[in-house]
This record gives C-alpha cells, structure tokens and sequence, in this order.
C-alpha cells in the first residue's frame, strides 16, 4: 500500500506518525511532545488535512526556539506532515529569525497567536519545500531520505525515465496556470521551462522561450507572451525539480517531445517514436540489403522524419532530406542540432503540392528543395525511410479493433487519399497513402517503412496488393511494444521494397510470401518467421460449405442464456445438432470466436452443425482453438487442409472439441425468449445414461450412436475415460438451488459446460468431497499436445 494510501485510511494522529515512519524507513525515532524526533528531522504531525503548512511550521518552530533558548540540540530539518501534503525546511533557514527572540509565541506550541503565525508566515514562504502526497509521494520520499543521508535537500532530476510523470504534473502545476494557451501547446513551454536554469536557456531557438517580466515568470510561444495566472504551484514545482537537466540527457530529452504530446493528438498524427535500437537494427538491415555503401549511394529522404530519430544513426547527412508535418519538430531538430548538415523543413506528404488533377507540382508550396526536386527528375537512387503514422479513419459501423491505431473520421481525408479510389478499404490507412503518393512521384523509388503488416496479409488489402508492384528486399519484425506507447501485442515490420510502379501492370512484381528476422520487445532477434499473401478462397472458413436454414430458434448468448431484446440471427435448420461459432479467420479472433452451442448464436458468425459435417466442425474448432495467439501469429490465416486427413486425426478432433473449454453445449428448460419458453436439447453427449449414472432419460442419444463404429487414439480413448469419470461425479449429488439456477440444471442432458461449472461451484462451496480435475487435465493435454503440431503439419497454419 503506498503512504498516500494508508493516510486516507488514517484515523487518528498516530495512524499518521506510523504511515510516515514506515515509508521514509525512520530509524532511532521518538514519540513525545514533538510528534516525531530524529537526530536529523523533527516532525509536526496532524490527522486530517485542515491545517496550513504554515500554522503546522510555526508550533514546530515554537520547540525550535524553546530548546535553542534551553542550549540544546536541534536538528538540521524541519518537517511538518498531514494527511495530504508535507513540507520540509533546513533549521539553519530558520535560525536567524528564531534568534531575533522577537515572537510572542503563546502558551504552548499548539496554542499559537495569529501575531506569531504571522511573523512566522511571512519569513519562511521562500525556504521551505513543500509536496502534495497524492501526486508527489516518491519526491517526497526521495528528498528526505536524501536529507537525512545527505544532509542537503537535493531536488530531484529530471531524466528520460521521470520525464513523463514530470511532465504530467507541470501540466497540473504550472501548465494550466498559464493564461490562453492551448493544451497541444504544453509540451513546447514545459521545454522551455526545464532547458532554462531559470535566467538562461540551455539551448537557443527552442520553438518557445522562458522569460522574466516583473520577476515572474513570462512563456513566449509564436511571438505572443504568456503569463501564469497562480504561481505557487510555479515555486513549489520547482522546489521540488532541478533544472536544467543533466547536460548527457537533454538533446534526448528533446527528442522525445512525441511522447508528451497529448494521446489522442499523438494517434492522431501518429507520433509514435522509433526506439533507438530498432533503428539500428534497421541500419543494419539496410546495409544487409541495399550493401556497405548505401548512405553513399544513395538519397535518403523521411517525409515523416518528427523529431528525426531514424536518422539519427545516419552518417551521410549531406545525401538527407527530412520533412515532417510539425513544424515545431522541425524547430527542435534545428535546436538540439539534429542533423545539421541534412535539408530539414515543413512539409505535408499527404496534402501538399497534390494538384486537382491528380499531378504532383512543387510549384504549389516551393517547400521541396531544388536538389530533391532535381534528383527526382534525374531518377538518381533515392531511398525512402520512413516510420509514417499508422491512423486509420473508421466510422460507427466500422471502429478498429486492431489497438496500433486510434481510429478517427477524418484523419484519412487528405488530397492524396482523392486519388486512391483504386485502392479500396487500404486508402483508409495513412501509411497506404504514403506508398501511393510515392508510386506516382517517385515510382521506382527504394522503401525502407516500418508499418503493421497489414499490406501484405490482411484480406481487406487486396486491392492494394493488386496495384502496388515491389520487390521485397528483406526485413524484420519488432514486438510492438518495443515501441513507447503502443498498446496490444502485435509485430510491426520494417521491411525494404525495391519499388517499380512505373512498369506496367503486366510486369507487375506480386507480394507472394516473404520471410523476416523477427525481434522481440528488447529488439533482440528470436528467429524468423514468413507472412503470406493468401486468397480468401483458400481460407478454413470457406472449407464448410454454408447450409440453408428453414425456421428460427432462439438465439443465445452464451451456452444457457439467450440474447434478450432483438437478435442479428435466429435462422435456425431442423436438422441442425448445434452451431460453430466460428468469426473471423485469423489466431487473432480464433482464441475469442469459436465455439460450439445448442442453438444460434445471437450474432452468427458460424456454421450449422448436423450429422453430415460433424467431422469438419470438429477439425475446425480443433485446429482453431488448439493453437494459441501471440503477438507473431495473431495475423496468420487459418487455411484449409492441404494434406489428406485421417479418420484417427478426425476423431481426435471430435473429442478435443467435445471436451474443451469452449463446448458450451447445453440443455434447459423454460429460457424466455420473445414471450416465449423454449427449450435446448443438448446432442453432444458422448454417454450413454447408465455409463454415467444418469437418473433419467437423455433426450438425444445421438452422440453415442454417431460414436459407435468410430475407432477411438489410446490418446482420445484416455479423456473420455477421465471425462466420463467428471461426467458421473456431477451425477452423484444435486447441487444447490442458486446453482441449478443459475447453470439452468433442470434437465438430465447437461452438458460439459454445465457439468464443469457445476462440479467447480461444489469444489468452491466446500461442503462436499473436492471433484480433481487434474486427471482430466493431464488426459487432454496429451491430446492437445499430438494435435498442435498437426495443425501446421497438415496445413490449416504455414509456419
Ligand atoms: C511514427 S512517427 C515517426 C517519427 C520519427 N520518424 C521516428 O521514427 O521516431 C510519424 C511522424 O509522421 C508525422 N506525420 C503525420 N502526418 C504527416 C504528413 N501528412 N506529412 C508528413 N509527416 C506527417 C507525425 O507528426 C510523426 O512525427
């Protein structure tokens, strides 16, 4: 539990004194008339949140000056301490004041007059430090430790780990204390604020400036002035902070200006910065495809650059061009003195210089440099790097699920996307709009781009993949989340193209399949891995073919409750057993969307299921649960076999699904649906009623008949010898009313579902003999563990 939280749970005085002791790790403390005495602290402590730090200074003061009038010791801080904020002062601060002997301090030091609250108040304002617990309790902690070992109050740095915490609470503290500024505007004055050792800058032309009018301190930003409206939060904070930063850590400091702006201006804009080691990685990729001499021969330009990180590691900064929508990036590149010698300014890839007609025409803005412009025109090497924003406009009916992107309507709508009718679905996508102004500007350009690898295996990039023509060079992908910022767990590619959209489309080079380098969150390498390119035809979910329906049923929700209020689906066949859900075709929805139920589910997304198809329900559920996702497989398609299958392989499918987790076949009565009591008839039950003690009829026995000349793997024989043993416990009691309920257990028919859940309420309950599922478990992992590799084997995964 942190301070600030035991002090909300404080309930006397002492709760305090404890809560402090512990978190500051007091040693050789007492407890007497001064709350807490140390040979370096005294503290004056208060239960509740009431008291000014400066009444709570003052009686503290008042045992300064008793025991300086008696001779004795005093220690060298002062620290007064409640429930929500502390502060801390030097004595020596205080001594020349207690000296004077001039206070009429009153009868005791908690009886204080208002002539000496005065007095005291309006002497020590400049010297003590003072923290909120709520938001600076690690400040806190650190100055007094530091204190007591140090003997100074040492405020504390400002480093590229704290820099954002810091920056957050000079948003709170200083930032929205500055008049008429707008918040996006925040991070540029917060630089400004901390690159200044409060008179003098530590860098010149930073896009905004500290200075000094009347005393206070003045934000100058795009030539207007900005003044704080409160400034105790200005002291206090830099009470607390030392600025500059070490002299080692502020270029980098600057450099990471992307992660301070504001979320949703970030995804908007995708300011997303590329860590430092995978950009060497890329360095090194391009040396291995491009050789030794790339940076020579070739031009380099990043029309995405920001701050300029991926070109940092660059050595030939007179062959670079970097551009980026910002132009206050641009103005700290110029101030940290990124790539001097490198062509740096404004400039918007998705919207500038795009004529109406489609053409593009540098006479538009004159913002490109002539010799690009030039080099261009003489089809000289040019090498495109970029790591281009990853926005993709969506809608209502459309909102992403894919985390890389935030997704927003109008982000997409650029003059460049007016010309991408072509290209369906992908123009939504701003990295896409990049590569397509690029094939009409600089068509047989080189591409080193770091993107998700959408473009080559996502089904809705057809389209795309049928205009873009390149030749895949090599490349890698990272672990997102070896980038700051990025949520989800997915691979980012960076991957070199050789591009040759001027070709006709006859000769077009095709994205079949490509291999990479793969790299894990630390951009370490792990191995290698292939994407692929593949039709929809040759998808799992295309292997079954889509039976007819012929009346309704009511749709559910999940194994025994239905979808109350209007359903998508409710089409239902008479001869249907049950139903597969099955939406979506790639591991990422696989582990979420596939099961299989007593009726439809509410939503579709499946397959009926009747005695003709069992088998391929079973192989798909199988081979679509089996394997689990991860951030490297979580795009890879399910495809349809392409090696003949067993009938050992078909029945050791059937009885993995019948005994998974996601069996959520059921039977029940009376479930209430549009004024309705119906009933699901379970089907799936593997059992005969003697073999599990049943006491009474099951409905269907189809299961067991469908099972009869089928010949069982010692490996599925073992779970249904361990299931059956499950099956039979559930029988042996009844369970409780609230269970029955609530797992509708009103018929003999139960399914695993309900037999799972009810056993695990029995084992939680503790009034019967715990049921082990332990056998079971071992039984089925044999199972899974001779089907997972079948999965790639037989050709449902490429590898
Ligand atoms: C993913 S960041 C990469 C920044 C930097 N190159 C790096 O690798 O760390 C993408 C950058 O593209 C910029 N950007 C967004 N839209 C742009 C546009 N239309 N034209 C040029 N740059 C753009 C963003 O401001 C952001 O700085």
């Amino acid at each position: 539990m942190t301070l600030h939280q035991k002090l909300q749970l404080a309930k006397s005085e002492e709760d305090v004194k404890d809560a402090y002791i512990k978190a500051l790790g007091l040693k050789g403390y007492s407890k007497n008339l001064i709350d807490i005495q140390t040979k370096e602290i005294w503290f004056e402590a208060k239960d509740t949140g009431r008291h000014s730090t400066y009444a709570m200074f003052t009686q503290l003061m008042h045992y300064v000056q008793d025991a300086l009038n008696k001779g004795e010791y005093i220690p060298p801080f002062l620290c007064v301490i409640d429930t929500h904020k502390a502060a801390i002062m030097k004595t020596a601060d205080v001594l020349p004041f207690l000296e004077k002997k001039t206070i009429k301090w009153g009868k005791s030091a908690s009886g204080y007059t208002q002539e000496a609250l005065d007095a005291v108040s309006a002497y020590i304002g400049t010297y003590f430090v003072s923290f909120k617990i709520e938001t600076h309790e690690e400040e806190f902690i650190f100055t007094i430790k530091n204190a007591i070992k140090n003997g100074d109050i040492i405020r504390t740095q400002i480093t590229p780990d704290n820099l954002k915490q810091v920056f957050d609470k000079w948003v709170l503290m200083i930032g929205r204390e500055i008049n008429g500024v707008a918040e996006e505007n925040y991070a540029l004055l917060f630089f400004a604020d901390i690159m200044s050792d409060g008179t003098v800058s530590t860098h010149e032309n930073l896009p905004a400036e500290l200075l000094h009018k009347n005393n206070a301190p003045v934000f100058s930003l795009g030539g207007k002035n900005y003044e704080l409206g409160n400034k105790d939060g200005y002291r206090q904070f830099w009470a607390i902070y030392h600025r500059p930063p070490k002299a080692e850590y502020r270029n980098y400091l600057l450099e990471r200006r992307d992660s301070l702006i504001p979320l949703d201006e970030r995804s908007f804009k995708g300011a997303f910065y590329t860590p430092l080691a995978v950009v060497d990685k890329a360095y090194d990729k391009l040396t291995e495809t491009l050789g030794n001499n790339w940076q020579k021969e070739y031009i380099v330009w990043d029309m995405c650059c920001g701050v300029g990180n991926l070109e940092v590691k660059h050595s030939n900064h007179r062959n670079l061009y970097m551009s980026t929508l910002d132009a206050a990036d641009i103005d700290v590149m110029k101030a940290t003195k990124t790539c001097v010698a490198a062509q740096r300014f404004q400039y918007d890839y998705l919207n500038d210089d795009i004529a109406q007609d489609g053409s593009i025409d540098y006479s538009l803005t004159n913002k490109i440099p002539l010799s690009l412009r030039k080099a261009i025109a003489d089809k000289k090497k040019i090498l495109i790097l970029i790591n281009p924003p990853y926005a993709e406009a969506t809608n209502a009916d459309n909102v992403s699920s894919d985390e890389y992107v935030v997704g927003k309507t109008d982000v997409s709508k650029t003059n460049i996307s007016n010309l991408m009718s072509e290209y369906g679905y992908a123009k939504r996508e701003l990295f896409v709009q990049f590569l397509a102004r690029l094939a009409i500007e600089i068509p047989s350009a080189t591409v080193g781009m770091f993107s998700t690898l959408k473009y080559i295996n996502a089904p809705n990039f057809e389209k795309f993949r049928e205009l873009w023509s390149a030749k895949y060079l090599g490349g890698f992908v990272v672990h997102s989340r070896a980038f700051d910022g990025l949520k989800g767990n997915f691979p980012i590619g960076f991957l070199v193209w050789k591009t040759s959209n001027a070709l006709l489309r006859g000769t077009k080079q095709s994205i079949i399949a490509i291999s990479t380098d793969v790299l894990d969150k630390s951009a370490n390498p792990i191995g290698e891995k292939s994407f692929y390119n593949l039709p929809n035809s040759i998808f799992l979910n295309s292997w079954l073919p889509r039976l007819k329906t012929n009346c309704n049923n009511i749709p559910l929700k999940n194994a025994i409750s239905p979808r109350l209020g209007k359903a998508k689906v409710t089409l239902w066949r008479d001869d249907a057993l049950g139903y597969l859900l099955s939406n979506g075709n790639d591991v990422q929805h696989s582990s979420q969307q596939t099961a299989i139920l007593s009726s439809v589910y509410n939503t579709g997304g499946g397959f009926y299921i009747n005695s003709e198809n069992l088998w391929q329900a079973g192989i798909i559920f199988t081979v679509r649960r089996a394997i689990k996702s991860t951030w490297l497989n979580n795009r890879d398609q399910f495809l349809q076999p392409t090696e003949e299958l067993t009938e050992e392989f078909k029945t050791d499918c059937l009885i993995w699904m019948l005994f998974n987790g996601s069996n959520l076949t059921a039977s029940a009565d009376d479930l209430e649906w549009n004024n309705k009591k119906w009933s699901i008839v379970n089907h799936f039950i593997p059992f005969t009623e003697q073999e599990v003690n049943a006491p009474d009829r099951f409905e269907s026995d189809f299961m067991v008949q469908y099972m009869s000349d089928k010949t069982f793997s010692a490996e599925a024989t073992s779970v249904l010898q361990e299931g059956k043993v499950l099956w039979k416990a559930y029988f042996d009691h009844t369970d409780v009313r609230n269970v029955r309920d609530e797992l509708k257990l009103n018929r003999p028919d139960v399914g695993w579902y309900q037999i799972r859940k009810a056993l695990q309420a029995r084992n939680t309950s503790g009034d019967l003999p715990p049921n082990t599922f332990t056998n079971f478990a071992l039984a089925y992992q044999a199972l899974s563990e001779k089907l997972q590799p079948m999965v790639y084997e037989l050709g449902f995964l490429k590898i």
